[in-house]
């Protein structure tokens, strides 16, 4: 039977028309996107954006993306260099976000004080409708508690939002199921990936040529929200050093996350194999899915295998370290602002 409380509605076009109405008014709207779910707000009401900050526990030293419907909106939000319309023109619509100097009037909340501001075009025709309608930029984080593992269906949002969010408008699951690569071009003679993602870094080095990789070590946060720990379930989980997971002998309940489905691992309550046929791509759309999984399973410990890290892997292992990390990782050692 269904709940009365579900905030869920199907992507009908009056659904998403008065999804619509609720951003320009102030209200918060969990929508699809080709990476994972958004909690949207209108970027430029700082009431609302307040209200996704405190509806994630997000720390406001963490900034949100700005969500555009069209490439030519970058010019509102950002003050863009020929090569962020160059960048635009070869990925958008789609998971590549820019870090830019921003505009003005973009307010301090949404980029926490920071002189610049995060902007992408989800590749997703509900997320895209949804941003036209409003006639907003749409502000919107990932629809999860802070911290924890990330949503690629609205029933997901639901779980961990339903409470806060007014709205959640269903697109079926996310098609590509990790965050957006983020690429500060803040220094256009030296572009560098904050946060690996959906478009891996081999694709956008064959447009614009050498990228500086992330910073390895936590001592210098070049992304506020690149915390050491997050996208964590709930459950104990660590990362083994080996993808050939032996048997394991024991009484507590243990589950194991891998690329493939393992012939000789025994002794596991649950399996989660990200693909078959050990393709990243494939993985990666699963993998925040067999998390949540996992999660639900009632699990003593979960066991991640490593992936390997081309394409897709790189992604997909920067989320498994920070899932895996013990502490809640703030603040590090020696943590120095670096913008
Ligand atoms: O795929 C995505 O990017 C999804 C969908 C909903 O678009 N959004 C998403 O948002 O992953 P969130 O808030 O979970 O992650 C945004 C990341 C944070 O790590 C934040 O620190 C970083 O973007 N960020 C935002 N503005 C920034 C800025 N001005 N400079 C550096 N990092 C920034
Ligand atoms: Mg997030």
């Amino acid at each position: 039977m269904e709940n009365v409380n579900r905030k869920i509605h199907a992507a009908t076009a009056e659904a998403i028309d008065l999804a619509a109405r609720l951003l320009s008014k102030g209200k918060l709207v969990a929508f699809p996107t080709e990476t994972v779910y958004g909690l949207g707000a209108d970027a430029f009401n700082t009431e609302a954006i307040a209200r996704i900050f405190a509806a994630k526990q997000r720390p406001r030293f963490d900034p949100l993306i700005v969500h555009i419907s069209r490439i030519e909106d970058l010019d509102a939000v950002a003050k863009p260099c020929d090569l962020a319309w160059r960048l635009a023109d070869a990925f958008w619509p789609g998971p590549l976000t820019l870090v830019l100097s921003k505009r003005g009037h973009v307010p301090d909340i949404v980029t926490a004080g920071l002189p610049t501001v995060a902007v992408r075009m989800p590749d997703n025709s509900i997320a895209i409708r949804l941003i036209e309608l409003s006639g907003r930029a749409v502000a919107a984080p990932s629809a999860n508690q802070f911290g924890r593992t990330s949503p690629t269906s609205a029933s997901h949002v639901q779980e961990s939002m339903g409470h806060v969010v007014d709205m959640i408008i269903d697109g079926g699951p996310c098609r590509i199921g990790l965050e957006s690569s983020i690429l500060s071009i803040i220094d256009p003679g030296r572009p560098r990936l904050l946060r690996p993602g959906g478009v891996p870094i081999e694709d956008i080095q064959r447009i614009i040529g050498p990228v500086a990789e992330p910073e390895p070590s936590a001592a210098v946060i070049t992304a506020p929200g690149m915390l050491p720990r997050h996208y964590a379930p709930r459950t104990p989980i660590r990362l083994l050093t080996d993808a050939h997971s032996a048997s394991v002998q024991t009484d507590r309940r243990i589950g194991l996350l891998a690329l493939t489905r393992p012939v000789k691992a025994q002794g596991y309550t649950a399996v989660e194999a990200l693909s078959e046929s050990g393709d990243l791509t494939e993985a990666a759309a699963n993998l925040y899915a067999a998390l949540h999984r996992l999660d639900a399973a009632g699990l003593d410990l979960i066991l991640c295998e490593p992936m390997p890290e081309w394409g897709f892997g790189a992604a997909i292992m920067d989320r498994l370290r920070r899932a895996t990390q013990t502490g809640n990782g703030w603040p590090p050692a020696n943590a120095e602002w670096k913008t």
